[in-house]
């Protein structure tokens, strides 16, 4: 699925083209999809094609388009402090994103088949603790994944908040899915070709609504063990957080809060400074579907519209070109240098800073 969306090229250009092809809907979505790069989730030498309104599949490595990335975090109506089960967390790309708007007290767990993906997923969840200033800038959620198959998850597993699965779901197992939730809870999930997004509003009901024709992959079925019996998996705990790391979180608020206070004072705006002006971008009109591996993915209609937009775009882009070359401040990550700064030891300061590395 994917491609009704222009290509990017980076990350916030991608973002751009989803906010006006109205994919992207609300302001903390649109900051959670700018502050993880879609392009750090991909092999090194695929990148160029990580801001392109399309899936992309190598080994057990499967990332969904961007266009269906959008409509899922939208349809989660996700909110801090609440519980997030992500059934096929793959690369923890979602997982990520997630975790942004959940906050430190929210539960962040993710589920996926294949080892060798879950090890890629917190390789990539390590390097953005360790390394992205997009850390510093939101209070996080971090993510916990287990292996397992997604089906056989333990019948007392606690219930969660938000759910999606990110694998096509045979009919058979909806009512398994919709046990997991909690009242009030909902779960967005392929199902039948349709993403769905299923409220639960009360013990025995639920409301279901399609919001996007897909196409998935579909959820691998459990083997059964040497007994004819399907294993159980256990889901991550709900830890409790320890007094120190609350210190922590209370403290990195507190600066963070004196920072913007500061700024404002000085009437610095906090907001990202003003990008490059972005290519006109719209919904393409699809007159017809191609298979790509097990994706479907429409084709755009040229027209004179398509092309005359085509001519303006290269003028803005020329634009663009020589904006481009002003120098550039680099960005600057106040937080960290506001905890560097304070009269505290060392090792103190590392903790605050998660010990990331500049
Ligand atoms: C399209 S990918 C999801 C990618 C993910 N949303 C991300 O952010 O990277 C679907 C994932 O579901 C996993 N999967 C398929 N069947 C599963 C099952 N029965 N249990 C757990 N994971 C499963 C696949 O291995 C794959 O990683």
């Amino acid at each position: 699925m994917g491609g009704a969306v222009s290509a990017g090229e980076d990350n916030d250009d991608l973002i751009d083209n989803l906010k006006e092809a109205q994919y992207i809907r609300t302001e903390s979505v649109e900051q959670a999809f700018r502050a993880i790069d879609r392009g750090d989730y991909y092999l090194e030498g695929y990148r160029d094609n990580a801001y392109k309104d399309l899936a992309w599949k190598h080994g057990n490595i499967h990332l969904s388009a961007p266009c269906i990335y959008s409509e899922v975090m939208e349809a989660l109506k996700l909110q801090p402090g609440l519980s997030f089960l992500n059934l096929g967390s793959g690369t923890g790309y979602l997982s990520t994103m997630v975790g942004l708007i959940l906050g430190p007290f929210g539960i962040n767990h993710g589920i996926e088949l294949h080892s060798d993906v879950v090890e890629y997923a917190k390789e990539k969840l390590e390097s953005f603790i360790k390394y992205s200033d997009s850390f510093d800038k939101f209070e996080f959620c971090e993510p916990a994944f287990v292996v397992g198959n997604c089906l056989e998850i333990a019948s007392d597993s606690h219930q969660y908040d938000r759910i999606y699965c990110g694998a096509g779901v045979q009919k058979d197992h909806e009512n398994y899915m919709k046990i997991l939730l909690k009242v009030g809870g909902i779960l967005v999930m392929p199902i039948e070709d349709q993403l769905t997004q299923i409220l639960r509003t009360g013990q025995n009901t639920w409301e279901s609504k399609n919001i996007l024709a897909v196409s998935f992959a579909p959820l691998v079925q459990p083997n059964r063990n040497d007994n004819g019996k399907h294993d159980t998996v256990g889901l991550p705990p709900c830890a409790v957080r320890n007094l120190q790391d609350l210190a922590r979180i209370y403290i990195r608020r507190t600066l963070r809060n004196f920072i913007n206070e500061e700024m404002k004072a000085k009437g610095i705006a906090q907001k990202a400074p003003p990008k490059r002006k972005r290519r006109r971008c719209r919904r393409r009109r699809i007159n017809t579907y191609v298979f790509v591996g097990n994706q479907l993915i429409p084709q755009p209609l040229d027209s004179e519209e398509d092309e005359k937009m085509e001519d303006d775009n290269k003028e803005e882009e020329e634009k663009d070109h020589t904006e481009a070359l002003k120098p550039e401040e680099p960005p600057r990550n106040l937080l960290r240098e506001k905890i560097m700064s304070l009269p505290l030891p060392e090792s103190l300061k590392a903790y605050l800073t998660y010990y990331r590395e500049k």
